[in-house]
C-alpha cells in the first residue's frame, strides 16, 4: 500500500438539537478551544434552521460547517427538502448523506443516497457518506455483505476526482448513541475492510487517499486510541460533540496522533 498521509476529518452531527442560538453559542465556544489545532479538518453539523448562524460564527476560524441531509434537486415543488445550492447559499462547504437514522427512519435507499451524493458532489459541497451494519447483522455474519452493498451502491459511479471530496463514515448502528463503542481491534477490523473494498471497486489511488471516519460512542477518552488505528481516519460524533468542550478533546486527541 502506497504511503499517503490523510488528514483526519473530525466532525461533529449534532442531529436535531440546539436551536439557532445555541448552534451559534456552541461554535463560538469551540473556536477558540482549537484554533490552535492543526493537522486536523474540523466540522460541526447544526439542524437546517441553524446553518446559517453557525455559519456566521465560524466564520474565519478553522471550523467548517455542513448539513445533516440534503435533496437531489435544486429546487422546485418538493416541499420539506433543501438543496446543495440552498445549503452552500448558508455558508456551508457539507453534508453528511446516508445516516444510519435516515436510512432507518426516513427509509433512504442506496439508490437514493447515491443519487443524493452524486448531486451533492456535483454541486460543490463535499460529503461525509455514512454506512454501518445493525447489531442482528453483525452477530447474523452479515456484517461484511451489508458494508459492501452500502459502499458499492451508494457510491458507483463516483470518479477518482469527487472521490477528493468524500469521507467515509463507517458508524456502527449497534455503538450510536448507546455508550458502546467499537473496540479499537472492531474499529480497525471493519475499517480495513472497507478500504478493501473500496480498492476493488475503486482501486488503489482513491482506496490509499480516502479518509474513513468512525462513528459511534466516541469520546474524549476514547477517541486517542481509536485514532491510532492505521485505517481510522477521523471521527463523526454525536453526543460528545454537543459540548464544545468535550468536542474540543476529542479533536486535540485526533489531532495529536
Ligand atoms: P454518538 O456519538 O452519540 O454515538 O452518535 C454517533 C453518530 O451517529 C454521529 O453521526
Amino acid at each position: 500500500m502506497a504511503d499517503v498521509q490523510r488528514t483526519p476529518v473530525i466532525a461533529g452531527n449534532w442531529k436535531m438539537n440546539k436551536f439557532i442560538a445555541e448552534a451559534a453559542a456552541t461554535t463560538s465556544e469551540l473556536v477558540p478551544l482549537v484554533s490552535g489545532v492543526s493537522g486536523v479538518k474540523i466540522i460541526v453539523c447544526p439542524v437546517f434552521t441553524a446553518l446559517s448562524a453557525t455559519a456566521d460564527a465560524a466564520k474565519g476560524s478553522n471550523v467548517e460547517v455542513g448539513a445533516q441531509n440534503c435533496y437531489t434537486k435544486e429546487s422546485g415543488a418538493y416541499t420539506g427538502e433543501i438543496s446543495p445550492h440552498m445549503i452552500k447559499d448558508a455558508g456551508c462547504q457539507w453534508t453528511i448523506i446516508g445516516h444510519s437514522e435516515r436510512r432507518e427512519y426516513f427509509k433512504e435507499s442506496n439508490a437514493l443516497l447515491n443519487e443524493k451524493c452524486a448531486f451533492a458532489l456535483a454541486n460543490g459541497l463535499k460529503v461525509m457518506f455514512c454506512i454501518g451494519e445493525t447489531l442482528e447483522q453483525r452477530e447474523g455474519g452479515q456484517m461484511n455483505d451489508v458494508l459492501r452493498t452500502q459502499l458499492v451502491e451508494g457510491l458507483q459511479g463516483r470518479t477518482d476526482e469527487e472521490f477528493k471530496s468524500i469521507v467515509i463514515a463507517y458508524e456502527p448502528v449497534w455503538a450510536i448513541g448507546t455508550g458502546v463503542t467499537a473496540t479499537v481491534e472492531q474499529a480497525q477490523e471493519a475499517h480495513a475492510f472497507v478500504r478493501g473494498v473500496v480498492r476493488d471497486t475503486f482501486g488503489d489511488a482513491v482506496a490509499d487517499a480516502v479518509r474513513i471516519q468512525y462513528g459511534g460512542s466516541v469520546k474524549p477518552d476514547n477517541a486517542g486510541e481509536l485514532i491510532q488505528n492505521p485505517d481510522v481516519d477521523g471521527f463523526l460524533v454525536g453526543g460528545a460533540a454537543l459540548q464544545a468542550e468535550s468536542f474540543a478533546a476529542i479533536i486535540k486527541a485526533g489531532a495529536a496522533n
